[in-house]
């Protein structure tokens, strides 16, 4: 692993013990490493403890000046590339949640920009309470990762969920939310999501995308150290940690936005579902039934939109450019076409009238067709993973393999 800055927040809970063993670990994968405790968590492991492991000062208070001398908590907050909870008590998941900050813990997560690890360890009914089940659905929601809790004997005396997670695998899951970094100093511009070509002043013509595929390539560029700009249409999704998000609505407002970001970029990946056809002359009320004759609808005149990807291809620079495929016949010959036509470096695949692949699924089934020829088909993978695959594939199209 590379070296990372970690800041290991512990909370008042009896796996505390088990922090200082923490880490040791993960200083001996070669991180830096710095604590941070609750006032709780210090009736558990002394500081001292933390302080000889960490080699750093351990700050437990919020506004103590001497602490606040060494390294203030936003500066702390700042220093983190992620933070670790652990053990993560149900009151701290409960802090993260719902956005307090009221302790030098809870301040700092709210404060930083860092991905964050928690590592659950309670009681057993504390864990399945709904309260607690329902801050981990949000904490999940907003890309917080969790490791654990396990089961096994718990030190209040039940058997059941709510063991820390063991130092070994917090750290190996600390590794993987932190990232590779292979993409520090790169310039990562997505698209994401579908566009809206407005009809009047209530409707437009839309398709089904939701952004996720598009977003899940801007978490995944941000995990690896890019600095992402994500330009998308509509959605409801949460913008990942770390990721600029530009929003627009029409085919014309993301080739705007993404021609200005181009200059910058060194690598762009256009997931976005963009209309092909636009209304040429939207009605700017609302186009109203009564007003037009018995048991007919009104005809709209279409004009076609700019191809957002061909140009981003005709344009001169250095730059990787990944285009996806939407197809629902023979998806192979398509993206073929589609990649030949548009001249990107790796065109990917899906198959929209698959059931798990393509609009709106967590999931999603792709076939990357290379120029030259070459295709690799890949299982049916979690929209992350397939993001990460295509993201491995930057390595590959920079060596002139692609
Ligand atoms: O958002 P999700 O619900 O997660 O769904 C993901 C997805 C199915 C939308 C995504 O995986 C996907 O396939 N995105 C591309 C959809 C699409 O517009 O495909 P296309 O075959 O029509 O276009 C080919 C490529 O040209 C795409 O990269 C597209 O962004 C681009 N394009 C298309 C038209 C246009 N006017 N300008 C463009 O840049």
């Amino acid at each position: 692993m590379e070296q990372r800055r970690i800041l290991l927040a512990v909370t008042g809970g009896i796996a505390a013990y088990k922090a200082p063993e923490l880490v040791r670990t993960l200083r001996r994968a070669g991180n830096a490493v710095r604590c941070a405790m609750t006032p709780n968590a210090v009736q558990f492991v002394a500081p001292l403890t933390l302080q000889a492991v960490s080699g750093q000062a351990v700050r437990t208070q919020l506004f103590d000046p001497v602490e606040e001398g060494g390294i203030d908590h936003i500066a702390l907050a700042d220093w983190a590339d992620l933070v670790v909870v652990a053990p993560a008590t149900a009151n701290i998941l409960a802090k993260l949640a719902h956005g307090l900050a009221d302790d030098l813990v809870s301040t700092v997560a709210l404060a930083t920009r860092a991905p964050m690890l928690v590592a659950p360890a309670m009681n057993l009914n504390m864990w399945l309470h709904p309260a607690t089940q329902n801050n981990m659905t949000t904490l999940r929601q907003r890309g917080v990762r969790i490791i654990g809790p396990e089961s096994g004997e718990l030190a209040c005396g039940w058997d059941g969920e709510g063991r820390m997670a063991e130092p070994q695998a917090i750290a190996d899951a600390a590794a993987w939310v932190a990232g590779t970094r292979a993409l520090a100093g790169d310039v990562v511009l997505v698209t994401a999501s579908g566009t809206r070509e407005p009809v009047d002043a209530v409707r437009y013509l839309g398709n089904r995308s939701s952004g996720k595929m598009g977003f899940a390539v801007a978490a995944e560029a941000a995990r690896r150290g890019a600095s992402v700009v994500l330009v998308s249409g509509p959605a409801t999704l949460r913008t990942p940690a770390g990721v600029r998000r530009i929003d627009v609505e029409t085919a014309l407002e993301m080739r705007e936005a993404v021609l200005a970001e181009l200059p910058e970029a060194t690598i762009v990946v256009k997931a976005a579902a963009v209309a092909d056809f636009r209304v040429a002359r939207p009605e700017a009320g609302k186009i109203r039934k009564e007003e037009l004759p018995p048991d007919s609808g009104p005809t709209l005149d279409l004009v076609r939109n700019p191809d957002i990807l061909a140009e981003i291809c005709r344009t001169p620079g250095n730059r990787v450019v990944i285009g996806f495929a939407a197809e629902t016949g023979d998806l192979v010959a398509s993206a073929r076409r589609k990649l030949e036509r548009k001249g990107c470096d790796l065109m990917v695949a899906n198959d929209v009238s698959r059931e798990g692949s393509g609009f709106d699924s967590d999931t999603n089934a792709v076939v990357f067709v290379w120029p030259g020829g070459d295709v690799e088909e890949l299982p049916c993978l979690s929209k992350t993973e397939v993001a990460a695959q295509i993201l491995d594939r930057v390595a590959k199209i920079r060596g002139g393999n692609g």
